[in-house]
This record gives structure tokens, sequence and C-alpha cells, in this order.
């Protein structure tokens, strides 16, 4: 696939006006913006997004099977985003499932995949990524410890570049999950695991459920390890934390 790629200047997120125009959209149609005034994390979490800071991108990609075929799509997009990165010479990076970017134990980068459409039928996947490239001293608060790649790698990596290559990346990625599924990544998933037999709680809406983290199964499930053995759950409504 060729990218298109639309950049735009501030806008309110990448996300949401990619999906206001799925229709007609070729696979791999990108746009980035320089700032976002409404950024979009999980279950209608905010993104800080500042002008000029970060990377704000979304690609769209339509999979002929529908949802049923779009389980460990965000783990797949890790492990792109990590090999971007590493591309461009920042090491040290981990995932947390489902989502989420760290380095240094920190949150640098996210992922928030949107889908419309249904089972069975194809369907309009939104996959949309902040990462944190320089982000200013007087930012607003984030609510979780947060880090960016002017801290990782001196100098700072060029924008441009981390952008290309995350789109190349991306678009590898999603034609080798369209054809294969999640297998091809997940044995690199594994070993970017940032809470790897560790202990863990895992957020089920009001509910709490402690155990040890055994990384996840072939279909990119979580698996949790209590007194009653090991358990798998899928599912987006789901957070990991440390304990
Ligand atoms: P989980 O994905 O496990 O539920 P999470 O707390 O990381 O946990 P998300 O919805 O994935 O939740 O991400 C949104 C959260 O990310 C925000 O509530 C905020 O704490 C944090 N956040 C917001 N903007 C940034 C940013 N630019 N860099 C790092 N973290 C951010
Ligand atoms: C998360 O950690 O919850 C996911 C954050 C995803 C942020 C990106 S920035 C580009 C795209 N547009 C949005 O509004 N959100 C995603």
């Amino acid at each position: 696939h060729t990218a298109e790629i639309e950049v735009l200047n501030v806008i309110g997120s990448t996300n949401q006006y990619l999906k206001d125009q799925t229709i007609g959209l070729n696979n791999a149609h990108t746009c980035l913006a320089e700032a976002q005034t409404a950024g979009k994390g999980r279950h209608g979490r905010k993104w800080v997004s500042p002008y000029a800071a970060s990377l704000y991108l979304s690609m769209h990609w339509s999979f002929a099977g529908g949802y049923s075929v779009l389980g460990g799509l965000s783990l797949a997009v890790g492990v792109a985003i990590v090999d971007a990165l590493n591309q461009c010479g920042v090491k040290g990076i981990q995932l947390k499932w489902p989502n989420d970017i760290y380095a240094q134990g920190k949150k640098l980068a996210g992922v928030l995949i949107e889908v419309e459409g249904q089972i069975g039928s194809e369907c309009q996947a939104i996959i949309g990524i902040g990462i944190n490239v320089a982000l200013p001293t007087n930012i607003e608060e984030i609510g979780q410890p947060w880090i960016d790649l002017s801290q990782l790698s001196e100098p700072v990596i060029d924008r441009n570049l981390l952008a290309g290559t995350l789109i190349r990346e991306l678009t590898k990625s999603l034609t080798l999950f369209e054809n294969c599924g999640l297998d091809p990544f997940i044995s690199k998933w594994r070993t970017l695991d940032i809470y790897a037999n560790q202990p863990v709680k895992l957020l089920i809406g009001e509910k709490a459920i402690s155990g040890i983290s055994r990384g996840i199964d072939g279909n990119g499930a979580f698996l949790l390890e209590t007194e009653l053995g090991v358990k798998a759950y899928h599912g987006g409504e789901i957070s990991v934390r440390p304990i």
C-alpha cells in the first residue's frame, strides 16, 4: 500500500477527523496534526496534545473479516511502534497490555483503535497513535508518570523521520496482521511485556482481581494467574495496574 498522508495544523482529534470521513478512504490513509484540542485516550479519557510537541497520527484500515478478526490488533500496533522507535535509535521500550508504550516505567505513547462496522462484514478501523516527543515543561497535569523522547535520545529525534518510519512500519504490520493475524507478533510482544511475571491487579469496571501477570495467550488475551489457576481476559474494558 502507498500511504496517502494529510498533515493538519490544529484539530480536535486525528481519530475523529478520519472517523468523520471513513467512506472512500484507502487503506493506510493517514493524518497527522501539530496539536489536538480534544485528543482522546481509551474510555473517553483525555490525551494531552500540546502544539508541535508530539506525534499525533491516525491511520485508516478496513478489514474484510469484520470485528471478529481484530482481536489483538492493538498488540500488533504496539510491536510496530517499538520497531519504528528502535529504527530511529530509541531503545529500552516496553509494552503494557493492551495499548500503552512505556519507557523507564513511564508512559511514552498510547494507541487508541476505534472500529465501525459489523461482525462478519467489512469493518473500518481507525488506528490512533500519540507519541510524546518533547513536551513543554509547563504542561498541564497528566495524572500519571510520563516521559518523552527528548529524555531518551540525544539529540532529540526528528518528528518527520519518526512519522515516516512509523507509517512504513504500521503499513507493513497491518498488512501482515490482515493476512496472518496476531501470530507473527506474539513472540516479540512477549519480549517487550512490562509486567511479565509481576504481581498486578486487573480492574474490570468496579471489580479488582489480584494475581501474577503471565503475559498474553495466542489470541492476545491477558493471562492472570491466581490461586484458581491461569485465566484469560479479553476485551477493552480491562486495565492492568502494578501492585
Ligand atoms: P489503561 O490503558 O491501562 O486503562 P491508562 O491510564 O494509560 O490505562 P488510557 O486511556 O490508555 O489509560 O490513556 C489515557 C491516560 O493517559 C490519561 O488518563 C492520562 O493519565 C494519560 N495521558 C494523557 N495524555 C498523556 C500524554 N501526552 N502522555 C502520557 N500520558 C498521557
Ligand atoms: C491511550 O493511551 O489511551 C491512547 C492515546 C491515543 C492518543 C492518540 S493521539 C492521535 C489519535 N487521536 C486521538 O484523539 N487519540 C489518538
